[in-house]
């Protein structure tokens, strides 16, 4: 394995709050699965944030560009641990590693790719 790419993002969470509050503006950026998660936690501000950051971190880690905000999905397992899937073909054989950390006022996300030798 090589690593192909690294991303950052910061993300200042009232941002994205006026942002989520737009009608439709959610459904433009976030998968299904992803605003359910958001909304269904107290600070739902904060994990809506954290996953706009993510978006942003993967984006610049990738080595292609053009990939829309809502085919670059964060999941988390059971455990809470967060996985990235990206829904794109360039994306077939990478491996995308992530991390997020959000308090009341930022959220950040750090991303490394990847690639089978
Ligand atoms: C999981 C944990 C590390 C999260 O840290 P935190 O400071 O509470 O919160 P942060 O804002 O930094 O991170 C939250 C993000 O961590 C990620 N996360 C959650 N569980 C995770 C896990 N098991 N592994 C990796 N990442 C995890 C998630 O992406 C979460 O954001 P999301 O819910 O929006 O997806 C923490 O809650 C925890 O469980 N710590 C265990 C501490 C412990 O067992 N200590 C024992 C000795 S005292």
């Amino acid at each position: 394995m090589a690593v192909i790419g690294i991303g950052t993002d910061l993300v200042e969470v009232a941002r994205v709050e006026a942002f989520a509050k737009r009608p439709g503006a959610l459904e433009r950026i976030f998968s299904p699965e992803e605003i359910d998660y958001c909304l269904s936690r107290k600070n739902k501000y904060e994990h809506l944030a954290v996953r706009f950051a993510a978006k942003e971190a993967v984006f610049k880690a990738l080595p292609f560009d053009g990939v829309a905000f809502k085919n670059i999905r964060v999941l988390n397992l059971e455990s809470g641990r967060p996985q990235v899937h990206v829904k794109d073909a360039r994306a077939e054989g990478l491996t995308i590693l992530i991390s997020l950390s959000h308090t009341r006022r930022y959220a950040t996300a750090q991303v490394v790719i990847e690639q089978c030798n």
